[in-house]
């Protein structure tokens, strides 16, 4: 068990150095830290509770996830990314009890022992706590103002830097519940349009549902379409103010490659952004038939159904 303690005792001073020690039965690890008042992060009521707050929680999530997939850990045989075998893999890292590999091959860092899709599956639909997440107003709601808006208006900074005028039109593919049309229809504002296309009837009426509390449809924001996005938003023809195309796609779902309707209904300088395989891609649209990709790897997604 690790023990800490520091050099000073607290002082009312504006500011002080300190050392902080920490002692394990072997080893002694000394960090200086330099305590200061009127810090945005007031790190002198902080260090009060941190460590021991800190090593709570850890343990709390550790014991918690041993609990919840006991007897339902499976060993990963082949890497996630470039699907070598793992028998050479070595750990290099815990987190919470989970062991961390990384691939001879090829780098990637991957849980060894991953809980079976049945726990998973079990977990997602029962677990009361973890449904919570989604749907207590009170977290929802910090987590909507530290996070998602700052991302949001992040989002609009960059656009308005590289076009020099806030975004019009998006196509979100994939809508489900409504959390992405309600973020980009944040981004859009009142004088732009998202047009969300979901493939699954109930998803499309449940992601309209929700997207209705916040007036966005109301004001002709946020347009919902129950059709297949894979072939881009079917009656683009007859909208005069999607005659150059759509400034963004977004899908949510992952396909073999980016559809050519999503190329064509893409204005020349807009982006797609789609996840394709384990990838997220990012297209860009330079003229008419040049696109620049850049690729993100390492990530898993629900698949693109196509209705053909
Ligand atoms: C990851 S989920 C939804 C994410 C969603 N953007 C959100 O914020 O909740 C992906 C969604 O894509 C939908 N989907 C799959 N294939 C589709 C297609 N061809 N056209 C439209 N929606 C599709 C699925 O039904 C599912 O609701
Ligand atoms: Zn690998």
């Amino acid at each position: 068990m690790e023990k800490w303690s520091k050099t000073i005792q607290f002082e009312s001073k504006n500011k002080q150095n300190e050392v902080w020690i920490c002692n394990d039965s072997k080893t002694e690890k000394r960090y200086n830290v330099e305590v200061t008042l009127g810090k945005p992060v007031d790190i002198l009521s902080l260090k009060l509770n941190m460590v021991e707050d800190f090593n709570l929680s850890v343990k709390k999530i550790r014991n918690l996830r041993i609990s919840m997939f006991k007897g339902s850990l499976q060993h990963v045989d082949f890497c996630p990314i470039c699907k070598c075998e793992t028998k050479d893999s070595k750990e290099v890292f815990k987190v919470y009890g989970a062991k961390y590999h990384q691939c001879s091959n090829c780098s990637h860092l991957f849980v060894i022992e991953r809980p079976t899709k049945k726990a998973l599956n079990e977990f997602y639909s029962k677990d009361k706590l973890y449904q919570k997440t989604y749907t207590d107003k009170r977290t929802t709601e910090i987590r909507i103002k530290q996070v998602a808006i700052p991302k949001a208006e992040w989002v609009i900074k960059q656009f308005k830097r590289i076009h020099g005028r806030d975004p019009k039109s998006i196509l979100d593919v994939g809508a489900g519940s409504g959390w992405t049309t309600a973020l980009l229809a944040e981004i859009v504002g009142e004088r732009g349009k998202v047009f969300a296309i979901e493939i699954v009837p109930e998803l499309k009426e449940f992601g309209e549902r929700n997207v209705r509390q916040y007036e966005f449809i109301k004001k002709g924001i946020v347009k919902f379409i129950l059709a297949d996005g894979s072939k881009g938003y079917p009656s683009i023809d007859s909208c005069p103010e999607l005659a150059e195309g759509f400034d963004r796609i977004l899908a949510s779902a992952s396909a073999r490659e980016i559809p050519q309707a999503w190329k064509e209904q893409l204005k020349v300088g807009g982006r797609i952004v789609a996840p394709i395989d384990s990838s997220i891609w990012v297209l860009i649209k330079e003229s008419e038939k040049n696109f620049k990709k850049i690729e993100y790897p390492g990530f898993a997604f629900v698949p693109l159904i196509s209705e053909q």
